[in-house]
């Protein structure tokens, strides 16, 4: 009996300390806010990655992943909380986020100060990752966005004259806005960039812009903003005449874009990370078990979210270890085929992938095309 008593405890004990060895995934995105729905994708690709690495029997020791999620609200201050909290106050060994380069940019320093490595899944300013060495992420960058969005614009809709409109006191529109003036600039001339106008954050009337920037005829009006912003912005071009395409960034990627432009949005193009119609095995497999857990089609916020925390859990596993600095150097020499496509890192900490363009068509997203870096 004593025996038994001891060999009952031994295994509690035992069980206890397995337990207690969960890994901590600290999870960042912006649940509600501005963009809301983007935190919601985000969540819910994460969610799926970390139970399939549970059900796989964990990263390693047999050690599982208990996702640790906060709300960033689409907000840099909120961002810096939530981030100090994960680290502080809950300990996390990593983290995957968030969303918004501009609270991305706010977060990054303090992983970056704590030596907690961090992988956004969807912040493309360039500005991120140059943060430090335990920054990575896992889309491509702006500056590779830009030129897409300005070569389609060029080269396939054969647009002479170009505008852009843009928020600026959001980093990834502003800087987004320059990197297609850059490359359109330098295919179609010098002053083919008719207007390039600024809106301050929060705007929901942008029709003194709107007017300067139609008064210079451009065959093509780029909006690198984020969905809800698009909506309304698509609305009030279409009422002020305007009737040619818009093309804009990875911003656009909402189901609630249609809901708030309707058919103003209609003609436009966009660049992104993923498409859903994509024929990959890997895609097909992923689209099928995040339709059966959340009843919803995946965007690209989910694809690339599941594939940050696949990317951020190979290197932990790889690592064997949860020490900052071997996690790391793991990430460092990451080589893992995602949904979002093959990831490896260049010097940067930015992965080299190709973009997709999508049309909006019928009120749905249209795939295009693929190009590739
Ligand atoms: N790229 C955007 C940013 O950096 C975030 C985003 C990514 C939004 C993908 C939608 C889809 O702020």
């Amino acid at each position: 009996m004593k025996r038994f008593v001891l060999v009952l405890l031994l295994v509690i004990a035992a069980t206890s300390l397995i337990a207690a060895q969960d890994i901590k995934l600290g999870g960042v995105g912006p649940v509600t806010g501005e963009a809301a729905t983007f935190g919601v994708s985000t969540k819910n690709g994460m969610t799926l990655a970390v139970e399939e690495w549970n059900a796989k029997g964990g990263v390693f020791g047999g050690r599982k992943v208990k996702l640790i999620f906060e709300d960033d609200k689409g907000d840099p201050a909120e961002g810096a909380t939530v981030y100090t909290k994960l680290i502080q106050q809950d300990q996390v060994t990593a983290i995957v986020g968030t969303v918004m380069s501009k609270v991305t940019l706010a977060g990054a320093p303090i992983a970056q100060a704590a030596g907690i490595p961090m992988i956004s899944p969807t912040s493309t300013n360039e500005k991120v990752t140059l943060v430090g060495d335990y920054i990575y992420r896992a889309c491509f960058i702006d500056p590779f966005q830009g030129t897409v969005g300005a070569n389609f614009a060029f080269k396939d809709l054969k647009a002479k004259k170009a505008a852009a409109l843009f928020d600026i006191g959001n980093d990834y529109t502003k800087g987004l806005a320059e990197n297609f003036k850059l490359t359109f600039e330098k295919l179609a001339g010098k002053n083919s960039v008719v207007a390039f106008e600024g809106h301050p954050s929060g705007a929901t009337d942008f029709k003194a812009q709107l007017t300067k920037i139609l008064a210079g005829k451009p065959d093509v009006l780029y909006v690198p903003d984020y969905y809800n912003d698009v909506g309304l912005i698509a609305k009030q071009a279409r009422e002020l005449g305007f009737k040619g395409p818009m093309v804009g960034g990875d911003g656009w990627d909402s189901p609630d874009l249609v809901k708030i432009g309707g058919t103003a949005v209609e003609n436009g193009f966009f660049t992104n990370h993923y498409s859903s119609a994509d024929s990959r095995a890997i895609v097909k497999e992923f689209v099928k078990k995040y339709q059966a857990k959340f009843g919803a089609e995946p965007d690209a916020l989910a694809a690339l979210a599941y594939d940050a925390t696949y990317i951020m859990l190979d290197a932990i596993k790889r690592a064997g270890s949860t020490k900052g600095s071997a996690i790391r150097d793991a990430l460092k020499v990451t080589k893992l085929d995602v949904v979002s496509g093959k990831v490896t890192f260049d010097a940067n900490r930015n992965p080299i992938k190709a973009a997709v363009i999508i049309e909006i068509k019928g009120g749905k997203q249209v795939y295009k095309t693929t190009v590739n870096p």
